[in-house]
């Protein structure tokens, strides 16, 4: 099989925040996973584990939302304000019924964000909270003059407004966030929105619509119908940024979806499968989006996606804390491949959730923590951030490839070539060839293993990132042999 990579053919920036992360007070995500509080035993930096911190800059995570998911529409951002014993405990009805104690808040997110280096992206509460206090939880993060919500930050101990960079209006309202019709949400989007007010004209607040579960396109084709098409004079994009879509990847049996390591060939292939399946539907929801907006001003936010399997056993179901195999990594690195290719209207993506939490990137069991195969391929693809995407296409030989790839050049001139092989059994020759460029300081690295092989806190490296140096250069590229069940990554210089 050929890989054909035309350098000189452009196709714009792959945006850094289609690598994204996404954090919901879910089970161990926000508490033990990223923060464990400033009296901790664990190495902490105001109360952030330093660990996961220092993992999670490793991959140059670009944005991280928060705090929900479902959450969110049932969060009350003034309880996880001011002295934290005196912060109004709550019951996460969603997810386990747990009773938090709101010490992870405003202040502590945009800390953890400060430590990490990402941006912002904050979701607002449109299925039981009030326009008001959407609008008052704006202006106490981005405000900087004289006011009750700016006023009231500095006596909480922040003194500047913070960089909020991408505000979600609602999420899934469709269902866990107010079981609304797309019409019904259509207009309250149009009437929240209003009040998240640019108090920076040089820094807007991108503001990001809630958008469609998986293949529900009459939502996206409503609520473009209703709030596209009427730009507000303050706007250029009319109402809004950005409009999402959430995609999960999971084997329906019944009421289970599989188990995350025990599974069967059949049940690889029928995840892969439906992992390919976001193709499909960035592109159909895709073309609704370009009948409204076909300069593509408005992003395609896919802030929810990744594999959703059955809880580990023995654990609180509704803590979706799972276990991560190979098969997630094949399943990153072929979504991630899409995405890359999609670039000109996928603006973000965030895996659901960063920490104990379904896909996670990285799993902690008291102060142990491990890097999943899906962080391994999440490090060898960072260096698609920011670069651009540059035309590729696969030769096939006879049947449906089982490779999927995506190519792109650096600031430096460097290209990277990512690949995934979902086969479980066959290798592919592979053959890259350039349109000019004589290839030079190639190096290569895979992510590989047999298919439910996974990472334990007692093995943590039993699925890791390896260089792989059996590949021969030639005048204008290089040749190898693809393994089964993997994820490559080639830099490759002139
Ligand atoms: O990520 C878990 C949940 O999945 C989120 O809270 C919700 O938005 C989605 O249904």
């Amino acid at each position: 099989m050929k890989l054909h990579i035309n350098e000189n053919q452009k196709k714009g920036v792959i945006a850094p925040e289609i690598y994204g992360h996404f954090s919901e007070h879910l089970g161990r995500c926000i508490y033990d996973g990223l923060y464990v509080g400033e009296t901790s035993e664990i190495p902490n930096e105001k109360g952030m584990r330093s660990d996961v911190v220092e993992a999670l800059k490793e991959i140059n995570i670009p944005v991280l939302r928060w705090p929900g998911g479902c959450f969110a529409d049932e969060y009350h951002w003034k309880d996880g304000i001011g002295p934290k014993d005196q912060r109004k405990k709550m019951v996460n009805t969603h997810w386990g019924g747990t009773t938090e104690d709101n010490s992870f808040g405003t202040h502590e997110y945009f800390e953890l964000c400060r430590q990490l280096g990402c941006k912002t992206y904050v979701c607002g509460n449109v299925g039981s909270g009030s326009v008001q206090e959407m609008s008052e939880w704006v202006e106490y993060m981005t405000f900087d003059g004289v006011s009750p919500m700016a006023d009231l930050r500095k006596q909480n101990g922040h003194e500047q407004a913070w960089k909020l960079d991408y505000f979600g209006v609602g999420n899934e309202n469709w269902g866990c966030g107010g079981n609304m019709t797309p019409d019904h949400y259509a207009h309250l989007y149009r009437r929240y929105q209003t009040y998240v007010r640019n108090y920076h004209k040089d820094r807007p607040v991108f503001k990001i619509c809630g958008g469609a579960d998986a293949a529900d396109y009459e939502w996206t084709d409503t609520v473009l119908h209703e709030c596209f098409r009427n730009p507000a004079p303050e706007s250029a994009h009319g109402f809004m940024d950005g409009l999402s879509v959430h995609y999960y990847v999971g084997v329906e049996k019944g009421e289970h979806k599989g188990s995350a390591t025990q599974f069967s060939e059949e049940e690889w292939n029928a995840t892969l499968k439906r992992a390919l399946g976001m193709e499909e539907l960035i592109r159909r929801h895709g073309a609704i989006m370009d009948q409204y907006d076909p300069d593509k001003k408005i992003g395609m936010i896919i802030d929810e996606w990744g594999c959703w399997h059955d809880v580990e056993v023995g654990t609180n179901p509704g803590f979706l804390y799972q276990q991560n195999t190979m098969r997630d990594a094949v399943v990153a690195g072929a979504t991630l491949n899409i995405f890359n290719k999609h670039c000109d209207r996928v603006k973000m993506a965030c895996i659901a959730q960063i920490v104990n939490v379904l896909q996670s990137v990285v799993l902690t069991e008291g102060s142990r923590m491990l890097l999943t195969p899906t962080y391994h391929v999440f490090h060898m693809y960072k260096r698609h951030q920011g670069a651009e995407l540059i035309g590729s296409y696969l030769e096939e030989e006879g049947n449906d490839s089982s490779v999927q790839e995506s190519v792109s050049i650096d600031r430096d001139g460097v290209v990277t070539v990512t690949l995934t092989n979902y086969s479980l059994q066959e290798s592919q020759d592979l053959q890259i060839v350039f349109e000019e460029r004589k290839p030079a300081d190639v190096k290569g690295y895979i992510v590989q293993g047999a298919m439910n092989a996974y990472n334990t806190f007692d093995q943590p490296e039993n699925v890791v990132e390896e260089e792989f140096t059996e590949f021969t250069l030639e005048d204008r590229g290089l040749s190898f042999v693809i393994p089964p069940r993997s994820v490559m990554m080639f830099r490759i210089g002139e």
